[in-house]
């Protein structure tokens, strides 16, 4: 059993562990800052945001996400399909509360693989080179483990470096087949440390994210409140003197 003292103590470090720039990360790009950034699992009621930013990838980014050149149905039909339920989705969101990098973890539907899972993920054209892939990746990896999940798999073009740069640092096998790779990461158990890590990231997002809600809600009033004076001033301008 947990004692008291132990979460306590588990709960400060998972504190500071998410305040200290990922280790891996700075070990990734020691000349780049660290990146901080809220990721938070997406629910169900997120769907048409999940689906404006695949829609957004475009033909090429496609090509690399899905292994083929998506169109907007078989993309909407993914959408659609998606288990929210079994799988985890893990998103970023900037202030105008746009999804601009997405991550989904396909935990293994079949019971004799239950410890296997797939991971697939989408940065925005703009968003990219800031580390959101590499952080999403370690949110994904941390969340396995406290799924029990062992082995997470990551299926790749050849060609794309960005994925493959990110799996081979975080220690993944890469396996190159042709113009195709498949890369598999083991995993350790879970930890105390891994869970309540889990736990503390997922709830300093969650903030992040309804901060955000009400911050755009006020630009919002702010900028229609903009909009009636500018309308008042302008018929009044126009009324003969
Ligand atoms: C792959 C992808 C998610 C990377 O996202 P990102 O946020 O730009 O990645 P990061 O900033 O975390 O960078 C990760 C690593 O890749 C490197 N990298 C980023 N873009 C790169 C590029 N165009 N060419 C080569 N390396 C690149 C970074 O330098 C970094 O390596 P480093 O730690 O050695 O510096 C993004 O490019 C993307 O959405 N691509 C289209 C979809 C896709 O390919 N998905 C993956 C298949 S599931």
């Amino acid at each position: 059993m947990v004692t008291p003292g132990t979460f306590i103590k588990a709960s400060l470090s998972a504190g500071k562990e998410f305040f200290r720039p990922p280790v891996d990360v700075v070990a990734r790009a020691p000349h780049r800052p660290p990146v901080l950034v809220p990721i938070r699992s997406i629910g169900p009621t997120h769907g048409e945001r999940i689906e404006k930013h695949l829609l957004a990838l475009d033909p090429h980014d496609r090509y690399l996400r899905f292994g083929y050149a998506a169109r907007d149905e078989q993309i909407q039909r993914y959408v659609a399909g998606l288990n929210f339920e079994r799988d985890e989705i893990f998103g970023i969101y900037n202030r105008k509360l746009e999804l601009i990098a997405m991550a989904h973890l396909a935990l293994s539907i079949d019971p004799e693989l239950k410890s296997c899972a797939e991971f697939g993920v989408s940065v925005l054209k703009h968003a990219r080179g800031r580390g959101y892939g590499a952080r999403l990746f370690d949110r994904a990896v941390m969340h396995s483990r406290n799924e029990g999940v062992s082995m997470m798999f990551i299926h790749a073009l050849s060609e794309n470096t960005a994925m493959l740069n990110i799996a081979r640092k975080a220690g993944a096998v890469i396996e190159r087949d042709g113009s195709e790779s498949e890369a598999y990461l083991k995993l350790p158990p879970a930890d105390l440390d891994s869970r309540m890590t889990e736990i503390v990231e997922e709830q300093i997002a969650q903030t992040d994210y309804r901060l955000k809600v009400q911050a755009k809600q006020f630009w919002d009033l702010l900028a229609m409140v903009q909009e009636v004076r500018q309308g008042v001033r302008d018929s009044r301008d126009r009324m003969p003197i």
